[in-house]
Parts: structure tokens; C-alpha cells; sequence
């Protein structure tokens, strides 16, 4: 490989505006282009990031200038493109959450080790510093053994950016889960609930909680809404508490706040584009470039996945379900 690891994207909608910025600042990476299923939002990124406009997923594939390929499509296009990238070579990046089921994961799961490349999930909010730092501390025992682990999410989503997203469980809570994961370990059981409070046409979930029972007994819980944002004082925008039997962490986007509106938030969490900045700069620099492990794989993708699917049991059986 050059010196600089050649990145394309596959799909050219608002979350690779953020990688396209992020890829910028990365000196060791190189942007080759992008392909998107129409044509206009291509045009859109191609005039701020440069690189070539792709006829085709195929052609992107087989462009030997190109060492990773970033899956930044709808969620249903995940597994398609991922497995045709690594088919085609090259390492892979795909966001959240990676496939529409357990089955898709496993099967992208075999295709890397199959053709030897890597494929990391986009799990953003993990790479930041403070979600790291509060890891090592976690680790360390310095707050002791964990009791309860909070995760909460609260930004208004206007109802025409909602209508391209998942609801709020596949969309948000994917994110809760891999968090959940790392900093708590293996959850067991859960229950969860949803509603729909603030969309007026749309009939997928804008609010939805759960409560987690973990391997070791702690229990957690998640909060994800597009239906209202938190302004009161100490907000729950996005804010991650743990607590233990001595001491308690918290990492929170109102930590850093830049109060111009962002493409769909009414401020900008600088803590959001500093996540994607980080993860890209991890994967390009640590994981392709001196091939150590990502800090969430797809065995934790899986993991996660089993948890939506277990929300989603709970919430249609009205009871508690094992994550299996
Ligand atoms: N990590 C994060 O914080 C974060 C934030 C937002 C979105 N995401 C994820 O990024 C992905 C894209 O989200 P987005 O907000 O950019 O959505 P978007 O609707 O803005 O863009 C989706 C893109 O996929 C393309 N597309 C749709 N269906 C397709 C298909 N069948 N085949 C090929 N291309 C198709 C669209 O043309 C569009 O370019 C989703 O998986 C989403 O969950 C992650």
C-alpha cells in the first residue's frame, strides 16, 4: 500500500458529509470518490471532497487506488455493498448498524475472514476520548464494580429527516448498545417500550426506553427520542452515567457546544463530528495501517443486534426477553 490508504465512499448522504470532513484531516488518507444509487447527492459530495464520480458500486470496487471502501448507504444496502467490497479486496468500514439482522452480520463476519480483510462496524461514539478514558477507569476499578449504567438521548428530529431513518430503536439505540457493551460488558435480559409522540405521518417508533439486566447483575437503562429535545439545566441530550460502588462517570455532548444550528440538531454537539473524526482516524491509522483490532468488532455488532431484536420481541410480547 502507498503511504496514503486511497478511501471511497459508497452512498453520499448527510453522514458522509461527516466522514468526507473527516477524511480531510486525516493526513495518512487519501479520498478517491464516491458512488451514490442517484445522482445528484454524488454531484452534492463530489463538489466539496473532490475525487471522482464512480459509474457504478463495481467500478469503485475494482479502482486499485482504492485500499477502503466506507458502506455509508440506508441500512438495507449494508450487507450488499460490504460483501461486495470485501469480495473485491479491499477493507471495509460500515456505520451502524451494520445489517438489518443477526444473520447479515455473521455473514459479513465470514466473508472478512474469508478474504482476509477488515471490516469495522462504525460504532463513533466509543472512539471519543472521555467514552475511553471512562473505560480505563471502569477497568481499572477505580469506581468500583458497576451498579447501573445510563444512557439517554433526546434531540428533535423534524419529521422529513426521520422519514429516511430507521425508528429510534434500530436508529439510536444500536448506538446505547455498542456504548453499552464496552463500557458494561455482556448484557443478559431486557424489556423495552416505545411510542410514537411527535410525528404526525410517520408510524415507526420517535421514543423509545429499555432496561437492561447485565452478566454481572447491573442493570442499565436506555433512552432514545426524536420527539423532544432536552433544554432544561443539566439536559439529557446525549449523556452516558455510570455508576459504581465507589465512584460514578459521565460523558455528555452539552460538554462542548457550538451554537450554530448543525444539519439536523438545533446546536452543534462538537462532540458528534469529533467521534466520526476519531473513529476514521483510528480505523485508517491503527487498524489498516499497523493492523490492530478495532475497539468494537463484528462480534460486537452481532451482540448489539441481538439486543435490538430482543427489544423489538419485548415490545411485540409485552414481557421480558433473554439476548440470545
Ligand atoms: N454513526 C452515526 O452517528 C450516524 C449518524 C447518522 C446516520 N448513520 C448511519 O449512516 C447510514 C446512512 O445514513 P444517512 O443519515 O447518511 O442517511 P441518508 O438518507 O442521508 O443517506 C442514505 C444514502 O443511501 C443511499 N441509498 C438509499 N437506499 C439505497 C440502496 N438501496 N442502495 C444504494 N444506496 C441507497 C441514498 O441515495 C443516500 O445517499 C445509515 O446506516 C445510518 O444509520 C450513522
Amino acid at each position: 500500500m502507498s503511504k496514503q490508504v486511497g478511501v471511497a465512499f459508497i452512498g453520499a448522504g448527510d453522514i458522509s458529509y461527516l466522514h468526507g470532513m473527516a477524511i480531510k484531516n486525516i493526513t495518512s488518507a487519501r479520498f478517491c470518490g464516491i458512488w451514490n444509487i442517484t445522482q445528484e447527492l454524488a454531484n452534492e459530495k463530489h463538489a466539496l471532497f473532490g475525487g471522482k464520480i464512480y459509474p457504478s458500486a463495481e467500478a469503485l470496487c475494482e479502482d486499485p487506488d482504492v485500499n477502503v471502501v466506507y458502506i455509508l448507504t440506508s441500512l438495507e444496502a449494508h450487507h450488499q455493498y460490504a460483501t461486495m467490497a470485501l469480495e473485491a479486496g479491499k477493507h471495509v468500514f460500515v456505520e451502524k448498524p451494520v445489517g438489518s439482522t443477526v444473520d447479515e452480520i455473521e455473514s459479513l463476519r465470514e466473508t472478512a475472514i474469508r478474504s482476509g480483510k477488515l471490516c469495522v462496524p462504525g460504532h463513533n461514539y466509543i472512539y471519543d476520548d472521555s467514552i475511553i478514558r471512562a473505560r480505563d477507569i471502569i477497568e481499572r476499578g477505580d469506581i468500583g464494580d458497576i451498579v447501573s449504567i445510563y444512557i439517554m438521548y433526546n434531540i428533535q428530529h423534524p419529521e422529513d429527516v426521520a422519514a429516511r431513518c430507521e425508528g429510534v430503536i434500530r436508529q439510536i439505540l444500536t448506538h446505547h448498545s455498542y456504548i453499552l457493551i464496552y463500557l458494561g460488558g455482556q448484557p443478559k435480559e431486557l424489556s423495552a417500550m416505545k411510542s410514537v409522540i411527535h410525528y404526525e405521518e410517520l408510524t415507526k417508533e420517535d421514543l423509545a426506553m429499555c432496561n437492561i439486566k447485565m452478566d454481572n447483575d447491573s442493570i442499565a437503562h436506555f433512552c432514545a427520542s426524536f420527539a423532544a429535545d432536552d433544554q432544561a439545566g443539566d439536559p439529557w441530550t446525549m449523556m452516558v452515567k455510570v455508576i459504581g460502588t465507589h465512584g460514578a462517570t459521565r460523558y455528555s455532548y452539552r460538554d462542548w457546544v457550538d451554537n450554530r444550528k448543525a444539519q439536523v440538531h438545533s446546536q452543534t454537539y462538537l462532540a458528534y463530528p469529533y467521534s466520526i473524526e476519531q473513529i476514521d482516524r483510528y480505523f485508517i491509522e491503527r487498524c489498516v495501517l499497523k493492523n490492530e483490532p478495532a475497539l468494537s468488532t463484528l462480534d460486537d455488532a452481532i451482540t448489539a443486534q441481538k439486543m435490538i431484536e430482543a427489544m423489538e420481541a419485548s415490545i411485540e410480547e409485552g414481557k421480558i426477553t433473554a439476548i440470545r
